[in-house]
Protein backbone atom coordinates (compact mmCIF):
# COMPACT_ATOMS: atom_id res chain seq x y z
CA UNK A 1 0.00 0.00 0.00
CA UNK A 2 2.91 2.46 1.31
CA UNK A 3 4.18 2.80 -2.79
CA UNK A 4 0.80 4.34 -3.78
CA UNK A 5 1.03 7.10 -0.98
CA UNK A 6 2.88 10.42 -1.14
CA UNK A 7 2.98 13.17 1.82
CA UNK A 8 2.80 16.49 1.13
CA UNK A 9 2.51 20.22 2.72
CA UNK A 10 1.42 23.09 1.65
CA UNK A 11 3.66 25.34 2.78
CA UNK A 12 3.53 28.95 4.80
CA UNK A 13 3.27 30.65 1.59
CA UNK A 14 0.54 29.00 0.00
CA UNK A 15 -1.50 29.26 3.11
CA UNK A 16 -0.59 32.50 3.63
CA UNK A 17 -1.97 33.70 0.02
CA UNK A 18 -5.08 31.79 0.38
CA UNK A 19 -4.25 28.87 -2.30
CA UNK A 20 -5.64 25.63 0.24
CA UNK A 21 -8.46 25.65 -1.53
CA UNK A 22 -7.15 25.60 -5.05
CA UNK A 23 -3.72 23.25 -4.56
CA UNK A 24 -6.21 20.96 -2.50
CA UNK A 25 -8.75 21.34 -5.57
CA UNK A 26 -5.81 20.26 -8.70
CA UNK A 27 -4.72 17.51 -6.20
CA UNK A 28 -7.56 15.61 -6.45
CA UNK A 29 -8.68 16.56 -9.67
CA UNK A 30 -5.43 15.02 -10.65
CA UNK A 31 -7.13 11.43 -8.83
CA UNK A 32 -5.45 11.73 -6.04
CA UNK A 33 -7.47 10.74 -2.48
CA UNK A 34 -6.94 12.03 1.12
CA UNK A 35 -5.88 9.86 3.37
CA UNK A 36 -5.50 11.83 6.24
CA UNK A 37 -5.34 15.69 6.20
CA UNK A 38 -4.19 18.45 9.13
CA UNK A 39 -3.81 22.60 9.36
CA UNK A 40 -1.36 22.97 11.73
CA UNK A 41 1.84 24.68 12.73
CA UNK A 42 5.42 23.01 12.93
CA UNK A 43 7.34 25.01 15.89
CA UNK A 44 11.00 25.96 14.08
CA UNK A 45 12.03 22.78 16.30
CA UNK A 46 9.83 20.35 14.84
CA UNK A 47 10.42 22.12 11.41
CA UNK A 48 13.85 21.43 11.73
CA UNK A 49 13.46 17.62 12.45
CA UNK A 50 11.71 17.26 9.43
CA UNK A 51 14.02 18.43 7.27
CA UNK A 52 16.93 17.37 8.98
CA UNK A 53 18.11 15.36 5.67
CA UNK A 54 18.82 18.73 4.79
CA UNK A 55 20.60 20.10 7.55
CA UNK A 56 24.13 20.64 5.91
CA UNK A 57 23.40 22.81 2.96
CA UNK A 58 23.14 26.28 3.30
CA UNK A 59 19.85 27.16 2.83
CA UNK A 60 18.51 24.83 5.77
CA UNK A 61 18.18 28.06 8.35
CA UNK A 62 15.89 29.57 6.26
CA UNK A 63 14.19 26.79 5.36
CA UNK A 64 13.32 25.98 8.92
CA UNK A 65 12.75 29.74 9.65
CA UNK A 66 10.15 29.68 6.56
CA UNK A 67 8.39 26.48 7.18
CA UNK A 68 7.39 27.26 10.91
CA UNK A 69 6.60 31.09 10.41
CA UNK A 70 3.04 30.53 9.57
CA UNK A 71 0.42 27.30 9.48
CA UNK A 72 0.69 24.66 6.81
CA UNK A 73 -1.83 22.30 5.58
CA UNK A 74 -0.31 18.36 6.12
CA UNK A 75 -1.59 15.85 3.84
CA UNK A 76 -0.93 11.66 2.77
CA UNK A 77 -2.13 10.94 -0.62
CA UNK A 78 -2.80 8.04 -2.55
CA UNK A 79 -2.95 7.08 -5.95
CA UNK A 80 -1.32 4.73 -8.30
CA UNK A 81 2.72 5.70 -8.96
CA UNK A 82 1.53 8.13 -6.38
CA UNK A 83 5.48 9.94 -6.19
CA UNK A 84 6.21 10.74 -9.43
CA UNK A 85 2.81 11.68 -11.02
CA UNK A 86 2.71 14.10 -7.36
CA UNK A 87 6.07 15.59 -8.31
CA UNK A 88 4.88 15.56 -12.01
CA UNK A 89 1.75 17.64 -10.78
CA UNK A 90 3.40 20.00 -8.84
CA UNK A 91 6.41 20.81 -10.85
CA UNK A 92 10.07 21.74 -10.44
CA UNK A 93 11.89 22.70 -6.53
CA UNK A 94 12.46 26.07 -8.26
CA UNK A 95 8.89 27.71 -9.28
CA UNK A 96 11.17 29.49 -12.22
CA UNK A 97 11.69 26.47 -13.80
CA UNK A 98 8.28 24.51 -13.14
CA UNK A 99 6.22 23.28 -16.20
CA UNK A 100 2.92 25.19 -17.04
CA UNK A 101 0.25 24.63 -15.46
CA UNK A 102 1.84 23.09 -12.13
CA UNK A 103 1.16 23.84 -8.53
CA UNK A 104 4.43 25.45 -8.44
CA UNK A 105 4.12 27.49 -11.23
CA UNK A 106 0.65 28.56 -10.29
CA UNK A 107 0.89 29.69 -7.17
CA UNK A 108 4.72 30.10 -5.97
CA UNK A 109 6.89 32.70 -6.12
CA UNK A 110 10.35 31.06 -5.24
CA UNK A 111 12.40 28.32 -4.49
CA UNK A 112 12.15 28.90 -0.72
CA UNK A 113 8.23 29.97 -0.72
CA UNK A 114 7.69 27.19 -3.48
CA UNK A 115 3.88 26.30 -2.58
CA UNK A 116 3.92 22.60 -1.63
CA UNK A 117 6.37 19.69 -0.52
CA UNK A 118 6.31 16.27 -1.85
CA UNK A 119 8.00 13.43 -0.79
CA UNK A 120 10.69 12.33 -3.21
CA UNK A 121 10.81 8.34 -2.63
CA UNK A 122 8.54 5.81 -1.27
CA UNK A 123 10.68 5.28 1.93
CA UNK A 124 10.52 9.32 2.98
CA UNK A 125 6.81 9.35 2.03
CA UNK A 126 5.80 6.42 5.22
CA UNK A 127 8.73 8.58 7.21
CA UNK A 128 6.74 11.95 6.65
CA UNK A 129 3.16 10.78 6.96
CA UNK A 130 4.04 9.26 9.97
CA UNK A 131 5.74 12.11 11.18
CA UNK A 132 2.51 14.04 11.43
CA UNK A 133 -0.31 11.13 11.81
CA UNK A 134 -1.22 8.52 13.51
CA UNK A 135 -2.65 5.26 12.40
CA UNK A 136 -6.01 6.48 13.91
CA UNK A 137 -5.75 9.95 11.61
CA UNK A 138 -5.72 8.35 8.35
CA UNK A 139 -8.83 6.73 6.71
P1 LIG B 1 11.03 20.84 -0.50
O1 LIG B 1 10.62 19.92 -1.58
O2 LIG B 1 10.07 21.10 0.59
O3 LIG B 1 12.40 20.32 0.14
C1 LIG B 1 13.38 21.16 0.68
C2 LIG B 1 13.12 22.60 0.41
O4 LIG B 1 14.24 23.46 0.54
C3 LIG B 1 12.68 22.77 -1.02
O5 LIG B 1 11.39 22.25 -1.17
C4 LIG B 1 12.83 24.28 -1.20
O6 LIG B 1 11.67 25.00 -0.83
C5 LIG B 1 13.95 24.64 -0.21
N1 LIG B 1 15.17 25.10 -0.90
C6 LIG B 1 15.72 26.32 -0.77
N2 LIG B 1 16.82 26.43 -1.52
C7 LIG B 1 16.99 25.24 -2.15
C8 LIG B 1 17.95 24.72 -3.07
N3 LIG B 1 18.98 25.46 -3.50
N4 LIG B 1 17.78 23.45 -3.52
C9 LIG B 1 16.75 22.69 -3.08
N5 LIG B 1 15.81 23.13 -2.20
C10 LIG B 1 15.93 24.40 -1.76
Amino acid sequence: MSTNRTFTMIKPDGVANGHIGAIINDITAAGFKIIALKYTKLTSEKAGEFYAVHSARPFYNDLVSFMSSGPIVAAILEKDNAIEDFRTLIGATNPAEAAKGTIRQKYAKSIDANAVHGSDSDENAQIEGDFFFTADERF
